[in-house]
């Protein structure tokens, strides 16, 4: 399974490319707003400065004629750009037109296995089901993975699925055992599953037992 980073912020990015668990990077207008930036392209193009594998940039028009213009000025800031398009009924004729043109889509927003199904139709390179967002309002979220990647595999689409809106170690476990291909995940959760109790609390005790015993290195 490929882990994403779901952030705009470069210092995350920077500290999960050292411990090289970035495979790419999700971003979404909130995630950049976040940052503090004042400029929408520019920071994707910080991002796609420093990571090598596909980065997500969201359009922010409505319209088909706006997501296509869109699309290509943030195509064209990197070959690595990936192009997040809303699941709508003109996200779904933008993700069409573009992927026909070679250029790769994520549908993002999505909560039902049938969106994902009309997306993966309209040639979607990726397709993002929200989990997190789901389970806050009691639709289990792993489930609707899970429904996804049998009807991709039924009708053998090449359609990649992002597991997005991750909130815990407990989603990305659930999503390596169903085989997702990618989980995006915000940095404190990528820090999470490096962790676990009994290892810091075996580290102490071997370092502990090493200086009892006086032993030379
Ligand atoms: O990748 C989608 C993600 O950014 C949404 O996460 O936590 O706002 O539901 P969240």
């Amino acid at each position: 399974m490929k882990i994403f980073l779901d952030t705009a912020s470069l210092e995350e990015i920077k500290k999960g490319l050292e411990w090289n668990m970035v495979d790419g990077v999700t971003t979404n207008p909130t995630l950049i707003a976040k940052e503090g930036c004042k400029n929408y392209r520019e920071r994707i193009k910080e991002i796609a400065e420093i990571v090598r594998g596909p980065i997500s940039a969201e359009v922010l028009a409505e319209d088909f004629e706006g997501m296509a213009r869109e699309a290509k000025e943030l195509s064209s800031i990197s070959k690595n750009i990936v192009i997040k398009i809303p699941m709508t009924e003109e996200g779904i004729k933008s993700c069409k037109f573009l992927s026909d043109e070679g250029i790769k889509v994520n549908v993002t927003l999505i909560f039902s296995p049938l969106q994902a199904l009309i997306a993966a139709k309209a040639g979607a390179s990726y397709v993002s089901p929200f989990v997190g967002r789901l389970d806050d309002v009691g639709n289990p979220g792993m489930e609707i993975v899970s429904e996804i990647l049998q009807i991709f595999q039924n009708y053998n689409f090449e359609t990649e699925v992002i597991v997005a809106s991750i909130r815990n170690p407990e989603h990305v476990r659930i999503a390596a055992l169903q085989g997702a291909h990618i989980s995006t995940m915000p940095f404190s959760t990528l820090k999470q599953i490096f962790k676990h109790p009994l290892t810091d609390v075996g580290i102490k005790r071997f370092l502990e037992d090493y200086k009892k015993a006086g032993l030379k290195w």
